[in-house]
């Protein structure tokens, strides 16, 4: 949605400007391939891989973790640079990440966190040893002003984010659409008032979000919402208990 002009709010060493650039490169350049495993899989099926077990979002998600085991499918860089403004904006100290992969969007959430406050954190989650394992990796390379501000959560987050979140200022769900809403639903009671949660592909990928999007938009509830025209949609949502 960016101009390409548009200057970057991050402030970050060249050593962490290079290796996001990198990232985002690698991230795109499999992006035909991501398209068309995606689309084989489905044609396969004949039906979205995540509707097999409509009701278990961890057994509908397995496919798709092990189709996308070595692809980063990152958060466009423009997303992550409306996330950065945002933790900046909000000053947001406590952040859960929903979705690591790699760690792109999590570099981010750690320096826009660290200009906030020297004891915030950004919890990131990842069930796939090897992609936390990258993820690691990546944030070494960057280096202490990064890798401070981050606390890995390893394993299914439906389990590792049961516990040992006091609050959580910021939420971005960058996670496969059955998983959505029980992430929400196990992260809500942490959330601070004015909380901002915000949720990836909501246009794209509206017909698996349906259930959370009718969750915060239920006007009765305590959400409000807005849908940004990033591609495919970015959904921010903000939390008034
Ligand atoms: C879209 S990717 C996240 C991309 C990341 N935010 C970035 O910008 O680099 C979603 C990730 O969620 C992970 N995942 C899927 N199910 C999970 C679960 N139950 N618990 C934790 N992570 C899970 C997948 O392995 C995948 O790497």
């Amino acid at each position: 949605m960016a101009a390409p002009s548009s200057p970057s709010p991050v402030r970050a060493s060249p050593k962490v400007i290079d290796l996001l650039t990198r990232l985002h490169k690698q991230s795109i350049d499999q992006d035909p391939e991501v398209n068309a495993t995606l689309n084989s899989a489905i044609e396969l099926r004949k039906h979205d891989p995540t509707e097999l077990h409509k009701h278990d979002p961890i057994e509908s998600t397995r496919e798709l973790n092990e189709l996308m085991l070595d692809k980063f499918v990152a958060l466009d860089q423009d997303k992550c640079e409306f996330l950065y403004q945002l933790v900046l904006a909000t000053g947001a100290k406590h952040v859960v990440e929903a979705g690591t992969s790699f760690g792109v969007s999590t570099i981010y959430l750690a320096l826009a966190i660290s200009e906030n406050s020297k004891e915030g954190k950004v919890i990131a989650t990842e069930k796939e040893a090897s992609k936390a394992a990258r993820a690691r990796e990546h944030w070494r390379e960057a280096g202490e002003e990064v890798e401070k501000y981050i606390e890995l959560r390893e394993g299914d987050l439906l389990e590792t984010l049961k516990s040992g979140l006091e609050k959580v200022d910021l939420l971005l769900l960058d996670i496969w659409t059955p998983l959505v809403l029980p992430t929400l639903k196990t992260v809500q009671s942490c959330l601070t008032p004015g909380a901002v949660i915000v949720a990836d592909n909501t246009i794209s990928s509206a017909a698996g979000y349906a259930d959370f999007l009718s969750y915060v938009r239920d006007p009765a509830g305590p959400f409000r919402n807005l849908t940004l025209p990033y591609t495919n949609g970015l959904e921010v949502i903000v939390y008034r208990p």
